[in-house]
C-alpha cells in the first residue's frame, strides 16, 4: 500500500536535496514544456529537461542529435511553468567533450534559462569536466551506469552492474565525480546490487531509473509513466496513466461529434 504525502511547498535547494540522502527518498520526473511542468510543479522535488524529449518530442531513433538550442527553449519553457521543484538542464551530447566547451555551454545554460543545474553523462573519464563545471559555480548532476548518450560507442543500451568488476567499476565512477563536486548521481540501467552499492559507498543522493528501490531517489521520463510514450516501454517503467489511450478515446469522440453535427451544441455557441 502506498502511503500519502503531502505537496511540496517550499523552493527546492541543492541542500534540500543533499539532506534527503538517508531520510526520505527523492521524486524526480522529466518536463519538457511549460503545460506540464505547471501540473508537476509541488508534485516532485526534481524536473530534468532530459535530452530524451528528442526522442518522445522531435520523433528521432536516440538522444544524440539534441542540440543545445533546442535544449535551451525546452528548458525555459519548464522554469517558466514549474516554479517549486530544482530544474535540471541536460547537457545534450557533444556540448561537454572538453572542459572549456562545458563550461562555455553550461554558463549558456545558466544565462538564458533559470535552471538549476546541469546534467552530464560519464564516470571517471569526466571527472576534469565536473571539476571545471563545479569551479565555476556550476551545479552538476552526473549520470552512470546505462548512459544513452553512450548507445553507438556501445553497441546498444547495456545493462550495468552483472559482476562484480562492473560493480567495482561502477562505484569507482561514482566515487570520482562525488569527489569532482557533483551533488547527486542519475544511477540508470543497473542490477540492483550494484545501485546499493553505489549508494552505500558515496554520501550524496542516488537516484535511480531502473536500478530498483535501493537508490536515494527515483527519476522517470513523463511521457513513460504515463503511458503517452508507446514505441517502446522498458522494463522499469510503471504506467501512471494511460494516456495514448485516453487521449484517442478523447478524439474519437470529438471526431464522432463533430461529423454527426452534435458539436458544438448550443452551450459552446455564441
Ligand atoms: O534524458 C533523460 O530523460 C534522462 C533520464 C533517463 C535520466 O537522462
Amino acid at each position: 500500500m502506498s502511503i500519502h504525502t503531502p505537496k511540496i511547498e517550499k523552493k527546492v535547494t541543492l541542500t534540500t536535496i543533499s539532506r534527503m540522502k538517508g531520510v526520505e527518498p527523492i521524486t524526480m520526473v522529466t518536463a519538457y514544456d511549460a503545460l506540464f511542468a505547471q501540473l508537476f510543479d509541488g508534485e516532485v522535488e526534481m524536473i530534468l529537461v532530459g535530452d530524451s524529449l528528442n526522442m518522445s518530442f522531435l520523433g528521432e531513433e536516440d538522444t544524440l542529435s539534441a542540440t543545445m538550442d533546442q535544449m535551451i527553449y525546452h528548458t525555459k519553457a519548464v522554469c517558466n511553468g514549474a516554479k517549486l521543484p530544482l530544474i535540471v538542464f541536460d547537457m545534450p551530447f557533444g556540448s561537454y567533450t572538453t572542459a572549456k566547451l562545458a563550461v562555455k555551454n553550461a554558463t549558456r545554460c545558466y544565462q538564458e534559462t533559470s535552471a538549476q543545474a546541469v546534467k552530464i553523462e560519464g564516470g571517471k573519464e569526466r571527472a576534469h569536466i565536473v571539476e571545471a563545471l563545479t569551479k565555476n559555480s556550476i551545479a552538476v548532476l552526473g549520470h552512470i551506469g546505462l548512459m544513452p548518450q553512450f548507445l553507438r560507442s556501445e553497441g546498444g543500451y547495456k545493462i550495468r552492474g552483472k559482476d562484480q568488476e562492473d560493480i567495482d567499476a561502477l562505484i569507482e565512477d561514482a566515487k570520482a565525480l562525488e569527489k569532482a563536486g557533483v551533488f547527486a548521481i542519475v544511477v540508470e540501467g543497473v542490477k540492483i546490487e550494484a545501485a546499493k552499492a553505489i549508494t552505500e559507498a558515496v554520501s550524496i543522493p542516488t537516484i535511480g531509473i531502473g536500478a530498483g528501490n535501493v537508490t536515494d531517489g527515483q527519476v522517470l521520463v513523463w511521457s513513460d509513466m504515463f503511458g503517452f510514450f508507446e514505441s517502446f516501454k522498458p522494463k522499469f517503467v510503471k504506467q501512471y496513466f494511460d494516456g495514448a489511450k485516453d487521449i484517442r478515446k478523447g478524439l474519437e469522440q470529438y471526431r464522432n461529434e463533430v461529423k454527426g453535427r452534435e458539436f458544438p451544441s448550443e452551450e459552446y455557441t455564441y
